[in-house]
């Protein structure tokens, strides 16, 4: 059976890692079959291909992550203690995870919309409780849940703001990543994600017109918000922020900007909406990353790690006079709220509280710096493409300290779309070992290290060209 691609592609910064990968039978073909016969999701240089389970064996009890055999031990070590674009933060195959899900698969999977399902009602308790808010709304995907939030924002904004109908904004900053769906890609200010899918929803995104002028809100500048709220709030229904950008090149905001945010919200009577899809269930070193701020936004949206990286479970947390302006029958999908992703999700809180990983996520950040890994290892990634004024303006890393930095620990995932290769993210399960920590932390300083000896630098070409240069030396 020829090899399957599989989405978890992660990248090697370093050549002659491709290079051995490329030879690796299953490695080419994998990459071949991606490149033929599907599209990246997002733009990566596929030089490790990571096969997941292909091959490797499960180390069973070990919530960490996946042993390999060790002939592909060495261009898997990096792509090892990767969490799946932050989703697999409780590891790979958590046992206590994978019982839920089996057992739950053979009671009862998905039930019709119609009816009530047994384990909806206690999930629902468990994550209203944890999060202190009155009410629930499960969708599955990450976009999903923002374009919930954006529908709830409309029509809360009519029924009690008294936006005149047909008039709500929803606004958002300069560099937001929220998903790929068409409304949300409205909002974006990215040309990779945006370019060619128009037309765009109206009445999204991050620039305000501004005495004949077309302005930007920029992320973390406070002013902007201001101003923007100023000309627009009247019809203003929700700002949509995440409390760090992530694929705007980690960007942090100064402190006590959330808290500023929140402020200017209330006054003006617009939903804060803070998408935690990335930064929230602990990654932060919070079980949200707005926490950290000290605030209560109106609408928080989680997904990702909600799912344990097994069934895709998202979630819409609002109070009740939120909620309620959507009636019954006006918003769903064939599988929210199913009774298998409500057992896994509900497990995957369970084990983020039990297993302290938000203790763990800050322990861990909190001393990564120290041991000049992390942010060093940001700096080290920056040093072949120095000079870019956007770049530049995106490297945050003296911002990224203590525990801000921690767990979205700048990440070896995605670095060709963060800020063009020049900030690498390192986002790894928090329960990794603080060994397996240092030991990936080193070989991607190494790796890192290598790129000043290289002459061509994988991943620089264009990205279709580069994957046939990897196959074919
Ligand atoms: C902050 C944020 N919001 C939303 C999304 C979209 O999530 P999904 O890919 O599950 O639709 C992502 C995905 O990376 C994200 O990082």
């Amino acid at each position: 059976m020829p090899p399957v691609a599989t989405s978890q592609q992660s990248v090697s910064s370093n050549g002659s890692h491709a290079h051995k990968s490329a030879r690796m039978g299953n490695g080419v073909d994998s990459v071949h079959s991606s490149h033929s016969e599907s599209r990246w999701s997002t733009s990566m240089a596929p030089i490790i291909v990571f096969d997941s389970t292909k091959g490797a064996k499960i180390q069973k009890g070990k919530s960490t992550s996946i042993c390999c055999p060790p002939t592909r031990e060495l261009f898997l070590l990096p792509a090892l203690p990767l969490a799946s674009s932050r989703v697999r933060t409780t590891g790979h195959f958590h046992p206590r995870i994978a019982e839920t899900l089996v057992e739950q698969a053979q009671k009862l999977t998905l039930s019709s919309r119609a009816f009530y399902n047994s384990v909806f009602p206690k999930f629902a308790r468990q994550i209203t409780e944890m999060f202190s808010y009155e009410s629930v709304l499960l969708m599955n995907t990450g976009a999903e849940a923002v374009e919930t939030a954006v529908k709830l924002a409309r029509k809360w904004s009519y029924m009690k703001k008294g936006v005149p109908e047909g008039k709500a904004v929803v606004m958002s900053f300069e560099g937001n990543f929220h998903g790929r769906t068409l409304g949300v890609i409205s909002m974006s200010t990215d040309p990779d994600s945006r370019g060619g899918f128009g037309p765009y929803l109206d009445g999204v995104g991050s620039t305000v017109h501004d005495n004949g002028e077309t302005q930007t809100i920029r992320y973390g500048v406070i002013e902007d918000l201001e101003r923007a709220l100023d000309l627009n709030g009247k019809h203003v229904a929700a700002f949509l922020v995440k409390p760090i950008q992530g694929e705007a090149g980690i960007v942090v905001p100064p402190s006590g900007y959330l808290a500023r945010v929140r402020e200017l919200c209330t006054k003006h009577n617009v939903l804060l909406s803070c998408d935690e899809i990335q930064t929230g269930l602990c990654r932060t070193g919070k079980m949200l990353c707005c926490e950290h701020d000290q605030i209560r936004p109106d609408i928080v949206l989680l997904g990702k790690a909600l799912s344990g990286g097994v069934y895709p479970v998202s979630a819409v947390l609002v109070d009740r006079d939120i909620m309620y302006c959507i009636r019954p029958g006006e918003h769903g999908s064939t599988y929210d709220g199913n009774p298998l992703g409500c057992a896994v999700a509900m497990t995957v809180i369970h084990v983020l509280v039990d297993e302290k990983l938000s203790e763990r996520a800050e322990t861990l950040g909190r001393d990564l710096p120290q041991r000049n890994c992390g942010i060093e290892v940001t700096a080290r990634a920056t040093s072949p493409r120095q000079g870019s004024t956007e770049c530049n303006r995106h490297r945050r890393s003296e911002q990224c300290q203590g525990k801000d930095c921690v767990a979205v620990l700048p990440a070896l995932e995605e670095p060709r779309r963060a800020c063009e290769a020049d900030i690498v993210r390192f986002a790894p399960p928090l329960v990794i070992s603080e060994e397996d920590l240092r030991k990936a932390v080193n070989v991607i300083a190494e790796c890192l290290n290598d790129l000043d000896r290289l002459d061509d630098i994988p991943g620089e070409v264009e990205s279709e060209k580069g994957h046939k240069d990897v196959l074919t030396n």
